[in-house]
């Protein structure tokens, strides 16, 4: 539990926009997991610079949530002050380089590139999330990441203190993006090339339409759950080992993406949990190959 201070001083802080003991399922897209200590709505970079105060001189977990997507809560939910980033979703445009708020979402980045008529972002359209969670996790298709078209990343430290970097003077890595410990993404800045918006939009639409023929968009899920091995793809690997529609609790392993676990109501982290080691175990038997999660796994067990 976080000491009475903090509760009472995130409280004055915020108000309303502060719930304590409040269930993360709702602030996931999986729909699973357990109880934050706090969950807190910040409007603004000062608002997060002082949560991440408060949270630093108290000793504090924070778990930065954005839209929610590739996060898996336990059941027995998360010992600190979960964060969701109100506002934070401005665009603009300055030539050909985009800026985005870190709470921006896929949806509205992809949307304004395409009717500024710039190019380069009809990847993304298939990696669900915020702008934030893109650039902390450098997201990506087979073809391309958030690395190939960042031109900056704006964030602010555990301490409160607003930093950037251009993309040259960052680390990425698979599906990562090496910042200081405990920072949070605020914003972005994407280099693209100008290109007639009906020919991005005809792009997107058939990524989209790729997508959706593909995994199963209008469930619930956490996108990928686990990274692709190098030469190979995490997806076929599952299925291969026979586990497509493989069911735990109301949990199942997606039958049209095998890299993809699905909930109805009802459903825990523990049946999602259970799917995750069958899928490593069944695997790793079959072909040696150690899958790693991409998803992150937070909270405690029930
Ligand atoms: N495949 C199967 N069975 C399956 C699923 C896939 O055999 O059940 C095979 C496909 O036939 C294909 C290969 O595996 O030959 C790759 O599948 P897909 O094109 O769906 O790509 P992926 O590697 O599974 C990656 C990203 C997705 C992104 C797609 C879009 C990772 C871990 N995942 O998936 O990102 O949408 O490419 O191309 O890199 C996410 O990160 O959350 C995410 C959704």
């Amino acid at each position: 539990m976080i000491d009475a201070d903090l509760r009472d001083e995130l409280g004055a802080l915020l108000d309303r926009r502060a719930a304590f003991d409040e269930p993360l399922a709702r602030a996931t897209s999986l729909r699973v997991g357990g109880p934050a200590d706090a969950l807190v709505r910040v409007d603004d970079g000062a608002e997060l610079a002082a949560v991440l105060r408060l949270c630093s001189a108290h000793s504090t977990p924070v778990l930065v949530l954005g839209a929610g997507f590739n996060t898996l809560v336990r059941d027995g939910g998360f010992r600190g002050v979960a964060v969701r980033l109100g506002g934070f979703r401005e665009i603009s445009q300055d030539g050909p380089v985009l800026r985005a708020g870190a709470g921006a979402t896929h949806t509205q980045v992809t949307r304004a590139a395409a009717e500024a008529g710039l190019a380069g972002l009809e990847f993304a359209i298939g990696i669900p999330g915020t702008v934030g969670g893109w650039v902390a996790m450098n997201a990506g298709t087979r073809e391309r990441e958030m690395r190939d078209v960042l031109a900056r990343v704006e964030w602010v430290t555990r301490e409160g203190e607003p930093q950037a970097a251009d993309r040259d003077a960052l680390v990425f890595e698979y599906r990562h993006t090496r910042l200081p410990e405990g920072s949070v993404v605020t914003g972005a800045r994407f280099a693209l090339r100008p290109d007639d918006p009906e020919r991005i939009r005809g792009r997107m639409r058939e990524q989209m339409e790729a997508r959706r023929a593909s995994q199963p968009v209008d469930q619930p899920s956490c996108g990928s759950v686990f990274k692709n091995p190098p030469g190979d793809h995490a997806g076929r690997l599952i299925e291969a080992s026979g586990l497509k529609g493989q069911r735990a609790g109301e949990a199942a392993i997606s039958d049209l993406h095998a890299n993809f676990i699905v909930t109805r109501p009802g459903a825990r982290a523990a049946d999602v949990l259970e799917l995750i080691e069958l899928a490593r175990e069944r695997v790793r038997e079959r072909t040696g190959i150690e899958l790693e999660t991409e998803a992150r796994i937070v909270g405690e067990p029930a």
